[in-house]
């Protein structure tokens, strides 16, 4: 296994911070992960598992081994009487993923369009669009035992799925299970409803509905209006670095919720089914005021409040410290205002790791 040393990071992280992984592995089958297992002491020194990098913030070089996941592979497994079940390699691309089942008719992933990354990082943060969330789709995903070496299957219900969260998120300890730099996930499957329905319920999707009537569209259909929105609201990682939301929708008990509607009647804010509500980050960052506000080479984008972009590239481009100066200051000022504390997104990676 071939590790490569002081490779540049930045084609590999969607913001395109300058960053440096002393070590990394490209791997490539579930044999090369074991053959990797077997050469280094994986239980000792937590490596950095990177898949499309669309998710995370690189404070500085990465000291930790960083496996960078190219296991490819896209294919029908089985089906039952309901669902087709289709495997996809962790590291095949998200998006090219989606439209080559829709592509085939293995439908219910259209919602999901278009979101950057890899399959294998799809499952870690439980990526959620429009109405769907990966958890509603996801069957089983298979993983290695870093320190091991062993493989092995988590169903749906053992990845702890929850908002933008899972048990590969968190390293475990204090009670809590946590697989985050002890597992690496190969593959992952989705049982996918033969007896399809399109899913509209999202305002977004709503409005295309009403302004083409077409009350029936095809997944197809619904794939092109949510690229549509998405091309409207958030800025291409190609043309400008971003990952994407940079922070949770909070939720607040419906006190709290009341207390922030009798001082900001026009806060956006959604009942959630345990009578809680869940508030639009975004609303809350553009209310203090933030849109395109910058620090440094770190902005907030112009058309989505939630959303943080590197304005450089290359020898311009914005730090990791830059983004995280500037995020900090946007949880300070939304504190302040509403009392709420939002909390980021994406993973941060400092020296540290
Ligand atoms: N809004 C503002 N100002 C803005 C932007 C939005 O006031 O600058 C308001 C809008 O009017 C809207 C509300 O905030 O009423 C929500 O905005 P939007 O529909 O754009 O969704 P979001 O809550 O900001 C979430 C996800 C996105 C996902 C969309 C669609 C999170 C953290 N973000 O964004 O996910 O694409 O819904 O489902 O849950 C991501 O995770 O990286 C991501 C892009």
């Amino acid at each position: 296994m071939v590790v490569e040393n002081m490779v540049a990071l930045a084609p590999y992280n969607t913001f395109g911070i300058l960053s440096k992984a002393h070590r990394l592995a490209r791997v490539g089958s579930v044999a090369q992960v074991q053959a990797l297992c077997a050469q280094h002491d994986l239980a000792r020194a937590a490596p950095f598992v990177l898949g499309g990098g669309s998710n995370i913030v690189l404070t500085g070089d990465v000291h930790a081994l960083v496996i960078k996941v190219e296991i490819p592979g896209i294919s029908l497994v089985g089906q039952t009487d309901r669902h087709w079940l289709v495997q996809v390699g962790a590291g095949e691309n998200w998006s090219a993923f989606v439209d080559h089942c829709l592509a085939q008719g293995w439908l219910g992933l259209e919602n999901l369009a278009f979101i950057p990354g890899t399959c294998g990082g799809a499952p870690v943060q439980n990526i959620g669009a429009y109405g769907v969330e990966l958890q509603d789709r996801l069957h089983e995903v298979d993983a290695v035992d870093l320190a091991s070496g062993q493989p092995f299957t988590l169903s749906n219900g053992q990845c702890a799925f929850g908002y933008r969260d899972s048990i590969f998120k968190h390293p475990g300890g204090n009670g809590r299970l946590g697989l985050a730099g002890r597992a690496l996930i190969t593959h992952v499957r989705f049982a996918l409803p033969k007896r399809w329905r399109a899913e509209l319920s999202y305002l977004d999707l709503q409005k295309k509905v009403t302004e083409t009537g077409l009350t029936q569209p095809s997944a197809s259909q619904v794939r092109d209006w949510v690229v549509a929105i998405r091309r409207a609201k958030l800025p291409d990682p190609a043309v400008i670095g971003n990952v994407g939301s940079f922070f949770k929708n909070p939720t607040v008990s419906a006190e709290q919720c009341a207390d922030i509607i009798g001082r900001d009647p026009k806060v956006v804010h959604y009942p959630m089914p345990d009578g809680s509500f869940k508030l639009a980050a975004a609303w809350l960052i553009d209310a203090c005021g933030w849109k395109g506000k910058s620090m440094g080479q770190a902005a907030v984008h112009d058309r989505q409040a939630l959303v943080l972009v590197n304005r450089g590239h290359g020898s311009t481009s914005a730090t990791g410290g830059e983004v995280m100066t500037l995020a900090r200051a946007i949880q300070t000022s939304v504190y302040e205002r509403f009392g709420i504390r939002l909390e980021p997104e994406p993973v941060v990676v400092g020296h540290g790791a």
